[in-house]
């Protein structure tokens, strides 16, 4: 991975997100990591936070251990979730598919981490399959997308997700797109949320 500058502010944030979360969770960690690259999250919180169980998944594995899958919204459905307390999905795009599948699975008290990465720039902005019928959007139509209709079907589409869920603490970052050139990042969302389904108690480790 790249350290420059926004790279590194971007670790940051993302280890801020989690932080506050895990703080509530306050228990053993079973984490699920889905787009798990160098491992570079979870090493840093494993100094901070017990983790019982790290399981690292990626469709380039780079860490020991690392399951190689090309993780969809099929693909996810193999993972038993009742092993795990927290699901990271570290992506550096559109994973909201991957999301919903997973989410009507959790069952357990969860935390769970999602990086919205809007992909595209200028006038080439792409809005996802998955997001357009998510939002009642006929999936022929071309419509015009930019940085604020993207985030804003993305926040509607996770309020609308945690409807089925007790949510005990929801936390949302965004970083705006940022520089020019090769050096370009695109805007980029963080959410954490520490949820469970209403009624059901929480599985000890
Ligand atoms: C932002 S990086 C993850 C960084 C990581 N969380 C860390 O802490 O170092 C995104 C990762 O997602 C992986 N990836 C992208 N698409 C994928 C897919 N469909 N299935 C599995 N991994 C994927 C890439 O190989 C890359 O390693």
């Amino acid at each position: 991975m790249n350290h420059n500058k926004s790279d590194s502010q971007s670790l940051a944030s993302k280890l801020q997100l989690r932080r506050q979360i895990l703080a509530a969770l306050s228990e053993p960690l079973r984490v699920l990591d889905l787009y798990s690259g160098a491992g570079e999250i979870w090493k840093a919180l494993g100094k901070e936070f017990p983790i019982a169980a790290y399981t690292p998944v990626d469709v380039k594995p780079r860490l020991p251990g690392c399951i190689p899958l090309n993780v969809d919204a099929r693909s996810v459905g193999a993972f038993d979730l009742a092993r795990f307390n927290v699901i990271d999905l570290d992506s550096y795009g559109d994973c909201w598919e991957v999301w919903d599948t997973l989410s009507r699975r959790i069952q357990t008290r969860t935390a769970v981490f999602v990086t919205y990465g809007f992909q595209g720039k200028g006038s080439n902005w792409s809005l996802s399959y998955f997001l357009k019928t998510a939002s009642g959007i006929p999936k022929s139509w071309h419509i015009p997308t930019n940085e604020k209709l993207l985030r804003f079907l993305g926040e509607r589409f996770v309020v609308n997700s945690l409807t089925q869920f007790s949510t005990e603490k929801a936390l949302y970052f965004q970083r705006p797109a940022s520089g020019f050139g090769s050096a370009h990042h695109t805007p980029t969302d963080y959410y954490g949320f520490l949820i469970s389904r209403p009624g059901a108690r929480s599985q000890e480790a």
